[in-house]
């Protein structure tokens, strides 16, 4: 039997073999993960070594990862991009300024040299916070988690698999298996449950953002990021407009017109599947009233007492 901790990169193929499957996905230690992650999951957990200057950014997929990035990008670096003409978002997708430790990164034979990247430094990963390595809970490290609801959740994460070829499965089979906690990265609801009740304990070190209140309010909450990441807007900023100009950079319409983001790709994966409507409430156009009722009832209960709101 293969022990996890004393795995060698050889033997990696070998432990994920072992794991369940279903479909693309392989079961490890109560989460679902698309098997060809699971390197990167497990090397990701056994050598990365985080620093107390690191801002980490965890997500489930498909809750606004890609904007999310643009932002934290954005707003870290706007001292050194005060001309927006010239802004690397104009020539870059957010995952090539943002990388992936999980998907990219790790997800390879070599353990990579993090060292050198400048301080502070950028990360993000869909792990969920129980999964995540020790390093990063002993650290001073910053996490900011982005969520949303799962009905918009699950219809974005039905048309993304679709699209790059991840599931042979049918919607309604997709959905059954959301349901029942079988889906990239999830069950959906644990993902969330463990990042929110950590935050309850360490509210100054992980901050929960959930895509509808960025998508109402987004001027507020770049400052809410802005402060928590220890780099408040100044008063002159915000009377130049800075927080405005960052907030229409990353919004829906501009990345997603840019041609970066209409004809390029970014490991293999067209950008332009990342950005489809960018809707709250789209999943109205999708789910049947009784797949509502059936989440309605399930986060319900998985949610009820934790102030979560679905
Ligand atoms: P929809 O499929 O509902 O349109 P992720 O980046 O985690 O993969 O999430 C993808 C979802 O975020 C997609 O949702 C996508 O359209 C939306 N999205 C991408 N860029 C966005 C932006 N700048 N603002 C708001 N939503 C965005």
């Amino acid at each position: 039997h293969l022990q996890e901790d004393e795995l060698t990169p050889d033997q990696y193929g070998d432990f994920i073999s072992s794991l369940p499957t279903t479909g693309f996905l392989s079961q490890y230690r109560g989460f679902w993960f698309p098997t060809k992650f699971m390197q990167g999951v497990l090397s990701l957990r056994k050598h990365f070594q985080a620093h107390d200057t690191d801002i980490l950014m965890m997500t489930p997929p498909k809750v606004g990862t890609t904007w999310l990035k643009a932002i934290l990008f954005a707003i870290l670096n706007r001292k050194h991009h005060l001309d927006l003409q010239k802004h690397p978002l104009l020539t870059n997708n957010p995952h090539i300024l943002v990388p992936y430790l999980d998907l990219h990164l790790y997800n390879k034979k070599e353990v990579p040299d993090l060292t050198t990247y400048p301080s502070p430094r950028l990360f993000s990963a869909h792990l969920p916070y129980t999964l995540l390595p020790t390093s990063v809970k002993n650290s001073k490290c910053k996490i900011v988690y982005l969520y949303r609801n799962p009905k918009d959740t699950f219809v974005s994460l039905w048309h993304f698999l679709e699209k790059i070829g991840m599931t042979t499965d049918s919607f309604e089979e997709t959905f059954d298996k959301f349901c029942q906690g079988v889906s990239n990265f999830g069950p959906y609801w644990d993902h969330v449950l463990s990042y929110w009740n950590e935050s309850l304990e360490k509210s100054q070190r992980i901050l929960c953002l959930r895509y509808e209140e960025l998508k109402e309010q987004p001027t507020t909450h770049l400052k809410r990021i802005a402060e928590f990441l220890g780099c408040p807007f100044s008063s002159e900023e915000e009377t130049k407009g800075m927080i405005n100009d960052i907030s229409r950079l990353c919004s829906f319409d501009y990345l997603s017109k840019l041609e970066v983001n209409k004809s390029g790709t970014t490991h293999n994966m067209k950008n332009e599947s990342l950005f489809r409507r960018g809707e709250v409430g789209d999943w109205v156009n999708y789910l049947t009233p009784q797949m509502s009722e059936k989440l309605d009832n399930i986060f319900k209960e998985k949610f009820h007492g934790t102030g979560l709101k679905f």
